[in-house]
């Protein structure tokens, strides 16, 4: 089991991960007006929106996303592997991030590059993450719930604090360049979410291209889709084999918290969201 490596009170995941880089990608990492960045906190919904958004700029066609890894398609700013990767690479760039908003790259604030920030229903991201991380030599790990559920409230989870991430974001939200989705919306209607990133990235598609953007970017097709569903990532990051596809759905926390549990995740929530208007958190 791996502890984190810790950047300005922001735990990483132990591996492919260095301080230095973290610190250099905030400080020199240059973003120009053409990119685009899938910008999450962990297990909202990010592999789901790469594979919709790589599938829009092909027109629906699948031969990408059926033959290069989902991490080389848009690679992770923060990682050591993803920053070497779009550093070689030449623009414009698709790019993923779950970096906070104090340590995300300078260079965007004062670009014209589009953002796309996706927020899930933190209890369903909690539970996500509780049977991600727990098969991963990445992080530190435990096998109880009730502990996870802990470390989640007080940030000691990969990239910290799910409501800090979440309100800082959301300061942006009135941005031209920063489209924002939630999953629970992906979900009730994925076509008309397909429409918005495609209006957001100036896409024309045909209708039968949508369609296939909408059937290759289904669950059972991620999941079926060895270049997408995590199988390619070695034996000795992971434990039991990481699972990105469990069960995508929205409300499975109803099946693991407990009522206690439950109540004290509303409370808090009710405290640290405050002031949002109300609509803007679709699980709520
Ligand atoms: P669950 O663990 O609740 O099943 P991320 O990509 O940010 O790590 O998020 C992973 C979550 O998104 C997982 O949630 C996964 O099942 C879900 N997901 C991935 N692709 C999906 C898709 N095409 N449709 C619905 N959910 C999807």
């Amino acid at each position: 089991m791996s502890d984190y490596i810790w950047f300005e009170g922001i735990p990483f995941p132990a591996i492919d991960y260095q301080k230095e880089i973290i610190g250099e990608i905030r400080d020199k990492f240059v973003i120009r007006d053409e990119d685009t960045i899938i910008l999450t906190y962990p297990k909202s919904g990010t592999n789901w929106l790469i594979e919709t958004v790589c599938l829009i700029q092909n027109k629906g066609n699948p031969e990408c996303v059926q033959s290069v890894p989902i991490w080389d398609r848009s690679p992770w700013i923060e990682t050591k592997s993803g920053y070497q990767n779009l550093t070689n690479k030449e623009g414009p760039h698709l790019m993923s991030s779950h970096l906070p908003f104090h340590l995300f790259p300078r260079s965007f604030f004062r670009s014209k590059a589009k953002v796309i920030y996706v927020i899930r229903n933190p209890r369903d991201v909690l539970v996500s993450g509780y049977f991600f991380w727990c098969n991963t030599n990445l992080v530190k790990n435990t096998d109880s719930l009730t502990t996870y559920f802990e470390w989640f409230l007080k940030g000691n989870v990969p990239y910290g604090s799910w409501f800090v991430h979440t309100r800082d974001w959301l300061s942006m939200r009135e941005s031209e360049n920063f489209l924002l989705l939630s999953y629970e919306d992906m979900k009730k209607d994925t076509m008309r979410t397909i429409e918005k990133i495609c209006d957001f990235l100036g896409k024309k598609l045909e209708p039968e291209e949508l369609d296939m953007v909408l059937k290759y970017s289904s669950f059972q097709a991620m999941k079926e889709n060895k270049m997408s569903n995590f199988s390619l990532i070695t034996d000795d990051l992971v434990t039991n084999g990481l699972v990105l596809m469990r069960k995508g759905i929205t409300g499975d926390w109803k099946n693991h918290f407990t009522e206690a549990q439950a109540e004290a995740f509303d409370k808090v929530f009710q405290e640290k969201m405050a002031g949002f208007p109300p609509g803007l958190f679709p699980w709520e």
